[in-house]
């Protein structure tokens, strides 16, 4: 490549694009060294740039080649694609997408439409783009660089690494400045990732770190955020591919990418400081979350183990007794007949006494909340039905149904790409109310990975055993040669469906259509738990509910639009303790921002000590659920009467939650189907790199920090001591009794009987409820105590929904979404004047068109007020005289008397 050559290329493309982006970027690479010498990469060959082929204002598309080296050979299984086509698209000043594929783009895609991520902005002309690029020219080895024009920061960098495209295997390296990372879940890790192997493959499977970080869990999301050290921004960088994959990172050096099938899909969101931003485009972009109905905002009850309706009548009994507060008693496979789906065993649930406990009119009934797991059972009703309408998974050596094996022993797997299983799902969940009057509110979709105890599948000869040992059935195992193997040292048919597994693929496939391809569960193994999660959320509609709950195990990009999700099966353990922090805040990130954890853990036996810890910690998680597992001792609140402070923190800590409650579920209604609210400290103070360090503190939304205890503390004593930070500028008021933090670190022991400690930002108003204790959600009134933290200008906001019916969702839905908003902003400004102090309040509409429905404020704490240096807080009840909001723009001032 000669001077003379750059200097034309460069001209033409400044002349056909009139000087424009592109042209600044060839502009750019002219004035940049020369450039990289070619990289060999292991399959011994390299692309080479070979044309521009075609190029607009918004878009560039570059073709490569590839170039064989002396000792190339082809792997007829797995060959190299020859020509690739690399294009790139500004999709908005800070959106871009980057594509690597074959020439004619003939390669499995996920379809640019729902359910599956799509660029939904168009490019806001008056803004200049954030980014800037290098790409190597005709006849050059592939290169390309991208990064901010603003900053420099470079966001992407293959400079002297190897490209690798071969059918079956991708491979590319973004070279990292110094950074951290945070995402490409689903796994059970400190929330800033460390070096290590990142598999991407779901998995049933309760890993922890134990110094393999990487360890793969139930969800696929191969998405990251990044905060670069230098300028302290943030961005997005999601790859759009559901195949299995392994992500290699080495800290503030490199990012490899290798992956099993399809393209590399880049798609580029950029933020500010304020990583809220970059996360919020890529919700958009993957189709944002919904919103859960209120009362599965309350607290929930599960266990595997409730074997009978008896049993469950017990729990509920205890409950009532006791005053804990609970919204949903949970079924785990307990009540099913022989773990069939869509049955309940007549013989231990007694129907009846079912109806009583979720008997809603009932004050005291509850909502019921149950499994189902997606293995069907072999000689069901529903396999009968199943087989029918012909909708299950189809082996790829007996061209029969694939079998597998699950609780029941011997089952099929419903395809979900065909169009009758929604239909199927839907007749399936809808049996359980025809056949026996009751109504599964909350559905816990679980083992969708898709779980199975053999590998592969059970092949005819063996195909009557029940509970088959963990071996291997068939003597095939994939032919392919990967250099690598996403699932780490063990099969990728551990304990899943056999790879060749057929799945329909014809134009009607609900999820998607790959014309000429033979479509098999190697392509769609991490789309199982999205697609059951896709019928699912079609049935509970067909069923005729107006917001679900859904709960599942296994999620990809996108699942948020149709479900909710915990974190899956833990070990009753401090570290798991730990680790649930973390793993809540991915979710807020990967577009699932209602999850939960096991609280006092699934596997193994909880103590006292932890299972108190854990529900006070709990009580903040987003979804709130005691959950065990069937061999371990019981940890409902009560089960430890040698302890009590299990009982009574228990109480106080949910009660916390119910006060909080409407105002947890506003944060929820405000976001109004993007953005986080389980948030590390990070979010809120993003240039203090000290807070990086307290991954056991988090916030709710921007107003309350909470720092809970996630240490073994002392047993003599009853307490633990607890460090913790306030970052930096940061000025906190305790929500208990509202002395004053500021930044900096603390020490506090905080005893066995208590609640965790949690502290409002300086500048927010929080809404909460009275002390006096409400046991279901639905009883909570409409009244309402202003907690305002005023900053140094004596100043504060938050907000309220204009709501007086939580409890319908017909009410939320036509006031709160669907373009309604029922959000009403709050400001409180404090006055000194003539010795005398006083705070204003007034409340104006979030947007135009709110519809009012009125709320009371029968009372006000405030915190913050400052008097020659000391800072004093007061609570003023105004019950007699209330600010009742019922329409915009009102006022309501409150004089103080300081004394
Ligand atoms: C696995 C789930 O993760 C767990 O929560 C459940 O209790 C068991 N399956 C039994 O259904």
């Amino acid at each position: 490549m000669n001077k003379t050559s750059i200097i034309l290329i460069a001209s033409i493309l400044s002349a056909a694009l009139c000087g424009a982006i592109i042209y600044e970027a060839y502009k750019a690479w002219k004035i940049n060294n020369l450039p990289p010498t070619p990289v060999k990469s292991n399959t011994d060959g390299y692309y080479i740039v070979n044309m521009l082929s075609q190029s607009s204002l918004f878009n560039l598309n570059i073709q490569l080649e590839w170039v064989a080296g002396q000792n190339f050979v082809n792997d007829p299984s797995n060959p190299v694609i020859e020509r690739l086509s690399f294009k790139i698209n500004f999709d908005n000043y800070n959106e871009l997408s980057i594509k690597i594929t074959d020439i004619d783009d003939t390669r499995f895609t996920l379809p640019y439409k729902e359910p599956f991520p799509y660029t939904k902005v168009t490019y806001e002309p008056s803004k200049e783009s954030l980014f800037d690029y290098i790409i190597s020219v005709p006849g050059e080895a592939f290169y390309f660089k991208l990064w901010r024009k603003d900053t420099g920061e470079v966001l992407f960098d293959t400079t002297n690494t190897p490209l690798i495209f071969q059918d079956k295997y991708l491979q590319i390296t973004n070279k990292l400045n110094k950074s951290a990372l945070f995402g490409l879940g689903e796994r059970r890790t400190t929330f800033k990732l460390k070096s290590g192997q990142y598999s991407i493959w779901a998995a049933d499977a309760a890993r922890i770190d134990y110094g393999h970080p990487g360890e793969q869990i139930y969800g696929t999301h191969p998405m990251y955020l990044k905060r670069d050290d230098a300028t302290k921004n943030f961005h997005v960088l999601f790859l759009r591919n559901a195949y299995g994959m392994e992500i290699d990172y080495q800290e503030n050096e490199s990012i490899t990418y290798k992956v099993i099938g399809g393209n590399f899909d880049f798609k580029f969101f950029l933020g500010n400081n304020n990583p809220e931003e970059p996360i919020k485009l890529y919700h958009n972009y993957i189709n944002g979350w919904i919103l859960h109905p209120f009362w599965v905002q309350g607290f929930h009850q599960c266990r595997w183990g409730y074997k009978t309706s008896e049993e469950l009548m017990q729990v509920w009994d205890k409950f009532n007794e006791l005053s804990i507060p609970i919204d949903s008693l949970w079924s785990d496979i307990d009540y099913m007949y022989e773990f069939y789906d869509f049955t309940i065993d007549l013989s231990r649930f007694n129907i009846s006494q079912m109806k009583q406990i979720y008997d809603l009119k009932d004050p005291k009934g509850v909502h019921w909340s149950s499994i189902i797991d997606v293995g069907i059972a072999i000689g069901s009703d529903a396999a009968v039905r199943g087989q029918e309408l012909n909708t299950f998974i189809k082996s790829g050596y007996t061209g029969q149904d694939l079998i597998g094996n699950v609780w029941p022993g011997n089952t099929y797997y419903p395809d979900f790409n065909h169009p009758n299983s929604t239909q199927f799902w839907f007749e399936g969940l809808n049996n359980i109310t025809k056949n026996y009057g009751l109504v599964q509110e909350g559905i816990w979709i679980d083992m969708n990975e898709f779980s199975n105890f053999v590998n592969g599948e059970v092949l005819p000869s063996v195909k009557d055993s029940k509970f088959l040992s963990n071996q291997t059935l068939k003597s095939e195992k994939s032919s392919l040669q990967l250099p690598f193997n996403p699932q780490g040292d063990t099969d990728l048919e551990f304990k899943t469906l056999s790879l060749n597994a057929k799945h329909y693929n014809e134009k009607d496939g609900l999820m998607l259509h790959i014309p000429n391809y033979n479509l098999t569960q190697y392509d769609m193994h991490n789309l199982n738990g999205f697609g059951e999660s896709i019928a699912t959320y079609e049935a509970a509609k067909l069923m005729g509910r107006n917001l679900t709950f859904i709960l599942s195990r296994s999620t990809l990009f996108g699942s948020g639009k149709y479900v909710q999700h915990w974190n899956g099966d833990g070990f009753s353990q401090w570290d798991y303790l730990f680790y649930t922090i973390p793993g809540i805040i991915n979710f807020q990130m990967y577009g699932i921002p209602f999850v939960g954890d096991d609280i006092c853990g699934l596997n193994g036996n909880a103590t006292p000590e932890l299972c108190a810890r854990w529900m006070q910690l709990g009580s903040l998680y987003p979804f709130s659920r005691n959950h065990n597992g069937n061999e371990s001792i019981s940890q409902e609140p009560y089960a430890f009467p040698d302890y009590h402070y299990v009982l009574s923190s228990s109480i106080k800590t949910l009660n916390v939650r119910y006060q909080l409650l409407k105002f947890y579920y506003h944060l929820f209604v405000k976001e109004q189907g993007s953005g986080t609210i389980f948030r590390p400290l990070m979010w809120s103070f993003p240039n203090d790199d000290e807070a990086l360090n307290y991954e056991a503190e988090f916030m709710l939304g921007d107003y309350l920090l909470a720092a809970p205890v996630v240490a073994q503390g002392n047993e003599v004593t009853n307490t633990t001591g607890l460090d913790f930070y306030i970052p930096q500028g940061g000025v906190f008021y305790d929500f208990y009794n509202q002395q004053r933090y500021t930044e900096g670190k603390y020490h506090q022991d905080v005893p066995f009987d208590s609640v965790v400690p949690l502290f409002v930002k300086a500048g927010k108003i929080v809404h909460i409820q009275d002390q006096k204790p409400v046991l279901r959600s639905r009883f909570l009134d409409n009244h309402f105590t202003l907690y305002i933290a005023l900053d140094s200008n004596l100043y504060a906001s938050g907000s309220i929904l204009t709501i007086n019916d939580y409890n319908n969702d017909e009410n939320i839905i036509r006031n709160c979404l669907e373009g309604a908003n029922c959000v009403t902003i709050i400001e409180a400004q404090g006055k000194f004047e003539n010795n005398s102090f006083s705070i204003s309040l007034k409340n104006t509409q979030e947007q135009k068109n709110t519809q009012f429905q009125e709320v009371v404020i029968d009372k006000v704490i405030i915190a913050g007020i400052s008097t020659f240096g000391n800072y004093i807080s007061k609570i003023v009840d105004i019950s007699s005289n209330p600010f009742i909001i019922n329409k915009d723009k009102q006022q309501y001032d409150i004089n103080i008397n300081l004394q």
